[in-house]
């Protein structure tokens, strides 16, 4: 079975495509600045049968602003022995429980968050799959919006963001101090701070 999609225009058989670049280009002509691309290195990658190139252990993560001057905080995340972030990010790739294939590592999600918004600013992750981004914004008290094509990642997502709030909301009662007596008045319930209340769907 032939399960090799057909060449693209203009490329030869076994060309790279480099769709990364041609969006990063792409979104520079539609108005955007691109301002840096980082490597996502991934030293635990898996092997590749191919005898003919290197084995891929890299993914692109492009910074873009809409602007010159936009935010991003520098002393948010910090390189080894503290010197200013690098522009390769060794980050392992994470074993998961979901059934998404492409799901990102939290520590990559949380490092591009960490690094351009504030607690209160709200995330777009229009590509949601599984949620890890919608689950880091909870971490990191960001409000969020997400968008996703395939109705099964929706819902996961949606199932991973409710486990992740009981868990949140069970460490933040635990480090409230002493339990108020049992017939004291309850405060209102309320979803915790960087979880909006949009679907993801
Ligand atoms: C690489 S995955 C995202 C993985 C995610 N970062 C995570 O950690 O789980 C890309 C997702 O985008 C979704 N997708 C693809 N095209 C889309 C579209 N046009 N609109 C919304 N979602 C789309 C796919 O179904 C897939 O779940």
């Amino acid at each position: 079975m032939n399960v090799r999609p057909p060449t693209p225009e203009g490329l030869k058989p076994k060309d790279l495509i480099g769709v990364p670049w041609r969006l990063a280009f792409a979104l520079q002509e539609a108005g955007w600045y691109l301002r840096d691309d980082c490597i996502w290195h991934k030293p635990n990658a898996q092997p590749e049968s191919v005898k003919d190139r290197p084995t891929r252990a890299h993914e692109y993560v492009f910074l873009f602003s809409k602007s010159e001057k936009y935010y991003y905080d520098s002393s948010a995340v910090r390189g080894p022995n503290d010197r200013q972030l690098r522009t390769v990010w060794d980050i392992n790739t994470e074993p998961s429980k979901h059934a998404h294939e492409a799901m990102f590592p939290t520590k990559l999600v949380e490092t591009c968050l960490a690094l351009t918004s504030r607690p209160g600013d709200v995330i777009l992750d229009p590509f949601l799959g599984s949620g890890t981004a919608r689950v880091t914004a909870l971490k990191l008290r960001r409000r969020f919006v997400g968008v996703e094509l395939n109705p099964e990642y929706a819902q996961e997502a949606e199932q991973r963001l409710n486990g992740a709030i009981i868990r949140d909301r069970s460490k933040a009662s635990s480090s409230a101090g002493p339990k108020p007596p049992p017939n004291s008045a309850s405060p209102p319930t309320s979803r915790p701070a960087g979880v909006s209340g949009s679907s993801c769907r």
